[in-house]
C-alpha cells in the first residue's frame, strides 16, 4: 500500500481530511448496517437536536504502524464501553461494542494510506462520534441519531512535543459534582473554550481545573488526566467522579505497577500538596504523557524539580514503556492491542 505524500514527522495535532469515513444511522429504534462513505459533509435540519441542545458525544483513539509493519489500535474495547456510558447519560442509544470495533476496523482499513509509517512519531487519530439529528424544539432528546468515525493523521498534541508545559489554575469550572465530567460529551468541551482561550492569551499551555464544589482538589485539564510522581517514585492520580476515566491514565497505572514495579495510588489530590510532587504529567490519547514543568496559581509558581528542559525520569520511563507497547517494541498485556489485518 502506497502511503500519502505527507511530511509525517512534522505534522501537529490538526485536521487533515482523509478519503473515507464510516457512518451508521439510528431510526425507529435500531441502527442500520453502517457503511464507509466518501462525503465528509453532513446535511441536517436547522432544528437538529445536536445544533440546538448539543446532544453529541465522542471518543478518541489512535491507529499505529508497529515496528514489524502491522497496523494496530490500542484498547478500542474501552472506547466502546466509554461511548456507551456517554450515550446512557445523554439519553442516546448505545452503539453496540461489536459494531464499534467493526467500524474502527473498516475505517482504518479504508484509510490505510494515511496511517503514518513506523518511526515518524505520528499516528492516525480516530474520532468516533454520535449526535441527535432529527428536529427537536421542546427540550427533549432526539429519536434519530447518526454515528460516524473520521480519521486524521496527527503528531504531538502540544507544540514542542516533549518539552515541559506551563499551565494555570483555572478560575472557571469544567464539571459539576453530579454533572457530565465523567463522560465524553461535546458540551464539556464547549464550556472549556473560553477557559482555554483565556489561558492561551495569558501565555499558558493548558488549564488545571479544580473540583467545582470546594476548589481545593485537582481534577483534570480540558483534554487529559493528571499523573503525579512523588519524591519517592510513587505514582499518584486524582480520583474524582467528575473527571473523564482516561484510558491512557488507566493503562499507565498498569504499566507503572506491572512493568516498572512502582507503587500506584488513585486518590483525592489536594492543590495544597501539588508542590510536594517531583513530576507531573498530562495523560490522554492526544497528549500521550506530556510533562508539566510549572503550574501558576494566581501568580504563585509551583515549579517541579524535573524542570523546564525535559521530561522527568519517571515520566520518561512511563512514556517509553507505553509507546513501546503501542508500537510493538514491548510485549503488551493481553487484549491491549488489536491488529487490523
Ligand atoms: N480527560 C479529558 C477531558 C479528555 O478529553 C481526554 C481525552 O480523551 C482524556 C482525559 C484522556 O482520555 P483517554 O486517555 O481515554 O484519551
Ligand atoms: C483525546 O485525547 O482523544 C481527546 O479527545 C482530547 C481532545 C481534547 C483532543
Amino acid at each position: 500500500m502506497d502511503k500519502k505524500n505527507i511530511d509525517w514527522s512534522n505534522i501537529g495535532f490538526g485536521y487533515i481530511k482523509t478519503d473515507k469515513r464510516y457512518v451508521s444511522n439510528y431510526s425507529n429504534g435500531k441502527w442500520d448496517d453502517g457503511q464507509i462513505i466518501d462525503d465528509d459533509m453532513i446535511t441536517m435540519s436547522e432544528c437538529a437536536c445536536v445544533l440546538q441542545y448539543a446532544q453529541t458525544i465522542f471518543e478518541g483513539l489512535k491507529a499505529y504502524t508497529t515496528k514489524d509493519g502491522h497496523i494496530v489500535v490500542f484498547r478500542p474495547d474501552l472506547n466502546a464501553e466509554r461511548l456507551a456510558n456517554s450515550a446512557k447519560r445523554m439519553e442516546m442509544p448505545v452503539f453496540p461494542v461489536e459494531k464499534f470495533i467493526d467500524s474502527i476496523e473498516q475505517v482504518v482499513r479504508a484509510n490505510e494510506a494515511y496511517v503514518p509509517p513506523y518511526g515518524t512519531g505520528a499516528s492516525l487519530y480516530l474520532r468516533p462520534y454520535m449526535f441527535g439529528i432529527n428536529p427537536v424544539i421542546g427540550v427533549k432528546p432526539a429519536d434519530e441519531f447518526q454515528y460516524r468515525v473520521f480519521t486524521t493523521p496527527v503528531g504531538p498534541y502540544f507544540k514542542g512535543g516533549a518539552k515541559p508545559l506551563t499551565i494555570k489554575i483555572s478560575d472557571f469550572d469544567r464539571a459539576a459534582p453530579k454533572g457530565t465530567g465523567y463522560i465524553k460529551a461535546g458540551l464539556n468541551y464547549a464550556m472549556s473554550l473560553h477557559a482555554i482561550v483565556t489561558a492561551h492569551n495569558e501565555g499558558f499551555d493548558e488549564n488545571m481545573y479544580l473540583d467545582a464544589a470546594t476548589r481545593t482538589k485537582v481534577e483534570e485539564t480540558g483534554g487529559a488526566n493528571f499523573l503525579f510522581v512523588t519524591k519517592d517514585n510513587k505514582i499518584v492520580t486524582p480520583k474524582s467522579d467528575s473527571i473523564l476515566p482516561s484510558i491512557t491514565r488507566r493503562s499507565l497505572m498498569t504499566v507503572a505497577k506491572d512493568y516498572l514495579g512502582l507503587e500506584v495510588e488513585e486518590r483525592e489530590v489536594y492543590l495544597d500538596e501539588v508542590k510536594d510532587f517531583a513530576e507531573c504529567g498530562l495523560c490522554g490519547t492526544a497528549a500521550v504523557i506530556s510533562p508539566v514543568g510549572k503550574i501558576n496559581n494566581h501568580g504563585e509558581e509551583i515549579c517541579f524539580p524535573s524542570g523546564m528542559d525535559e521530561m522527568g525520569p519517571v515520566t520518561k520511563k512511563l512514556y517509553d514503556t507505553l509507546t513501546g507497547i503501542q508500537m510493538g517494541r514491548i510485549e503488551a498485556p493481553e487484549g491491549w492491542i488489536k491488529t487490523i489485518d
